[in-house]
């Protein structure tokens, strides 16, 4: 095996050469050139990064930073305009937790984002991923970033047979044993990038690989077969209901409790599914018109949607006139729901 300077700086003279555009990337040529990334970028990109890939992002990103170019800015929005921006993305206790990270750096730490790791992971929302990503992207600190790419390459290259999840701990001992003390924020891109454009999954592109020839597991000729995997628990399927009321074209939705699945998000009143139950909304003609599937993290929901017109009063919800319900700021799940049910409704 090359030592490890002599791979970090084969990668890094990889990435300048290949080095993605992201929008909120600085690349290698502007950084030498002495810019530096904004850290609410870096922030915001990493948090709707996890569990979601770039071209998903890219879209979110920018309709965030438009409305929100600071960390300033941000920390004064209104929950519900936040939630209904991040609708789409999942995992909503994220965005839950981006505006309350977004207050705490304005009022513990006065606008400025902490520049080093550990003060990073007192922050809500930061985990240790996140805490690497923005000390090293955004402050060019030594830290190891370690995501699911990053795995994939160095089990790899160190040819690690022990599968996921429980290789993590050598995965990131041999991540950290590449880190450069020169441009780790480079390098910690270059390795997400070697990842997710040569290094990839099923078929990687080995002729390109900058690292191809130290690769132990391309001269063992397993590469495609790492990293190995402990088989996954079957996901549980889940039945519910949604009861999507209606009167004069208005629609009867409920804000979610904010703690639990969809927290905080607006949708239409359910039950059976997540633990609540009990009888429709409202008096009315109810219909079933059919099912929405959706997978959660860790089960499969079948929701039976119904409609009626609700004349006697609610027991649950709030009246929402059609000219003010954004479909848009519904969580995936529930905007399967509408789409659904919108031909019975017109
Ligand atoms: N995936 C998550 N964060 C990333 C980054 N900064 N660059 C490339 N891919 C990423």
């Amino acid at each position: 095996m090359q030592d490890t300077r002599t791979l970090s700086q084969d990668l890094l003279a990889w990435y300048d050469r290949h080095a993605r555009v992201m929008a909120w990337r600085v690349s290698p040529q502007d950084r030498a050139a002495g810019l530096r990334p904004d850290p609410y970028r870096v922030w915001l990109s990493e948090v709707m990064l996890q569990q979601t890939t770039v071209a998903a992002v890219k879209d979110y990103f920018h309709r965030f930073t438009a409305r929100w170019p600071t960390v300033t800015a941000l920390a004064a929005a209104e929950d519900a305009q936040v939630m209904g921006e991040w609708a789409g993305l999942g995992y909503y206790a994220r965005a839950r937790n981006l505006l309350k990270c977004a207050r705490a750096v304005v009022t513990d730490h006065g606008g400025q984002f902490p520049t080093d790791r550990e003060r990073l992971l007192t922050l809500p929302g930061i985990g240790p991923y996140t805490a690497s990503a923005i000390a090293a992207i955004a402050f060019d600190e030594p830290a190891t970033v370690v995501d699911g790419n990053v795995e994939r390459v160095m089990s790899r290259l160190f040819l690690v047979e022990t599968p996921l999840p429980a290789a993590k701990p050598e995965l990131t001992a041999l991540a950290a044993s590449l880190t450069p003390s020169q441009r780790p924020g480079d390098y910690a891109q270059a390795v997400m990038d070697l990842g997710a454009t040569i290094c990839t999954p099923r078929s990687p592109a080995c002729g390109l690989c900058p690292w191809s020839q130290a690769c132990m597991a391309r001269a063992a000729g397993v590469q495609a077969d790492l990293p190995r995997k402990s088989p996954k628990p079957e996901k549980p399927t889940r039945r519910g209901t949604l009861w999507l009321g209606h009167r004069d074209g208005a629609m009867l939705l409920e804000r979610r409790p904010e703690k639990g699945l969809l927290g905080g998000m607006l949708g239409f009143p359910g039950d059976g599914w997540d633990g609540g139950g009990g009888p429709a909304p409202g008096d009315g003609d109810w219909r079933d018109i059919g099912e929405v599937r959706h997978t959660f993290t860790h089960f499969h929901l079948i929701l039976t949607v119904r409609t009626a017109r609700i004349d006697s009063p609610t027991t649950r919800g709030d009246w929402v006139a059609r000219a003010a319900f954004r479909p848009a700021d519904l969580p995936t799940v529930m905007r399967k729901a509408w789409d659904l049910a919108r031909a019975h409704l017109d």
